[in-house]
């Protein structure tokens, strides 16, 4: 299964990548894309606050999104 744009967790930037409902706040994301991805400890999930600007950050953020144990990270976000 994978990421749903229609269950977007609010605090995502808009753009291509987003975290959805589905987050577990396994964090592993925030290991691998640090910045791109954020924890709010508060509600135990992770949300992209930044879209990648760098090559480098949107390789992290395509190795995130193959990691994350519950596909909640997609890439094809839109808005
Ligand atoms: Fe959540 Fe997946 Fe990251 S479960 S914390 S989006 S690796």
């Amino acid at each position: 299964m994978s990421a749903d744009r229609m269950q977007k967790i609010m605090e995502n930037v808009p753009g291509k990548y987003y975290v959805d409902e589905s987050c577990i706040g396994c964090s592993i994301c925030v290991e691998i894309a640090p910045d791109n991805l954020r924890s709010n400890l508060h509600e135990g999930y992770e949300y992209v606050f930044k879209q990648p600007a760098t090559e480098l950050e949107e390789k992290r953020c395509i190795e995130a999104m193959e990691i994350c144990p519950v596909n909640a990270i997609g890439d094809d976000g839109i808005g």
